[in-house]
């Protein structure tokens, strides 16, 4: 029976691959270790919460006595690590969370993983979930990130898992942890907090709000539907070599304002609106601070390798997505309004 730390696993992409894990290995012992901060939600694992093989512990990553006590208390087999601050626009605002959570935080665990593991570490694993943002920016029509691609971080955001990117890979080169790396690219599904440009557009269209495009709206992502992802992720835990890095990515290039009309189109049809009501929402607004031209990743390591390959198609994935967030009006709304923390935090403090 394997004991796993899962953190961040009260997020967008931590809540799939929990739920992943607790629904496709009951033998496992799922933790869940949150903060909860703005991002997190315990309402993304409602289905879930039930599981005998799932439970939640409320802490922070910096706290590095609560880490330590942490794992002298649950002995863990491996950490799968999402927790992060994760948006860029907030990182630009406030950079020094960042370094905070994911820098020191991600320190914490491994100091916690180097002290607990000691003499063990072929039997346990160290699984940091990083972005494809750590590689930079790519020119229009120039190639893709490999995982050999240099490291070249512009944003706050992306400079944080850089760094701790390369903490990771200091600590199997020094310490001889068992840890492996992903880089992935942008993800879209449920569950994604609407400040986000899928979620965000989605809400603002359904409110015939503003959808905010930065620049010219020309910046390209490339698109991976958060399943698929947490699919990813289970294969490269359960298969990847110690010390390995894998990038996971869509083949999926969009350019943002690509994107956002045809989301308007699949709108106009699911809201009964005149085709082009949507779009009108479109405002062009000032471009992101430093922002990334172009992501683009390669990911035949992990085809060839290890088998994975995306299983849906964009238009199919964003018709889901629009569907989920169409009939899941009270997590939107509970979202929007902020009411999640405020129960969720009286809930804790009662105990
Ligand atoms: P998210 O912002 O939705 O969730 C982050 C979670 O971490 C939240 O539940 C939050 O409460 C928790 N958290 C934050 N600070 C914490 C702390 N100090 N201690 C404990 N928990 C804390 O993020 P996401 O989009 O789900 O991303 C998850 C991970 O995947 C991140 O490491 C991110 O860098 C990486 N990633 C994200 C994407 C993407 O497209 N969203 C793509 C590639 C990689
Ligand atoms: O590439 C992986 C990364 O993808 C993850 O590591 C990050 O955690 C995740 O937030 C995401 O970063 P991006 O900055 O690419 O995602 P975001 O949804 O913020 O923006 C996507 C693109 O849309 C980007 O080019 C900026 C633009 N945008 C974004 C918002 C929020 C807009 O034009 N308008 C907006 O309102």
């Amino acid at each position: 029976m394997k004991k796993i730390i899962i953190t961040g696993g009260a997020g967008f992409i931590g809540s799939h691959v929990v739920r992943r894990f607790v629904n496709t290995y009951p033998d496992y012992q799922i933790i869940n270790l949150d903060k909860l901060t703005y991002a997190g939600n315990l309402m993304n694992l409602k289905d879930i919460e039930q599981q005998a093989n799932y439970r939640f512990v409320k802490g922070d990553i910096v706290d590095a006595a609560f880490i330590d006590e942490l794992f002298a208390s649950e002995q863990p087999d491996a950490i799968i690590h999402l927790a992060a601050e994760s948006h860029v626009d907030r990182s630009i605002s406030n950079p020094t969370e960042f370094v905070m959570t994911n820098v020191l935080g991600t320190v914490n665990l491994l100091n916690a993983a180097r002290k607990y593991w000691a003499g063990q570490y072929a039997d346990k694993r160290f699984y940091h979930v990083s972005t494809d943002e750590v590689y930079g920016a790519l020119a229009m029509d120039s190639g893709m990130f490999t995982e050999t691609t240099s490291y070249d971080p512009h944003s706050p955001y992306s400079a944080s898992k850089a760094s701790s990117d390369h903490f990771v890979r200091a600590y199997h080169d020094t310490y001889g942890i068992d840890a492996v790396i992903s880089n992935c690219s942008n993800n879209y599904g449920s569950h994604h907090f609407p400040e986000k440009l899928i979620p965000l557009a989605i809400h603002n269209i359904k409110n015939n709000k503003s959808i905010p495009v930065y620049g010219k709206g020309e910046n390209i992502r490339d698109w991976l539907w958060v399943e698929d992802h947490a699919r990813a992720i289970d294969v490269i835990f359960h298969q990847a070599k110690a010390g390995s890095t894998y990038n996971i990515g869509g083949h999926n290039e969009w350019k943002n304002i690509d994107l956002i009309y045809l989301l308007c189109q699949i709108m106009d049809r699911k809201l009964g609106r005149a085709a082009g009501e949507s779009a009108k929402l479109i405002t062009y607004v000032t471009d992101r601070a430093g922002h990334d031209l172009r992501y683009a990743i390669d990911a035949s390591k992990l085809k060839n390798e290890l088998g994975w390959e995306p299983s849906l198609q964009f238009e199919e994935g964003l018709e889901k997505t629009v569907d989920w967030y169409l009939s899941n009006e009270e997590w939107l709304n509970e979202v929007t309004s902020g009411h999640y923390q405020a129960y969720y935090q009286e809930q804790y403090a009662k105990r």
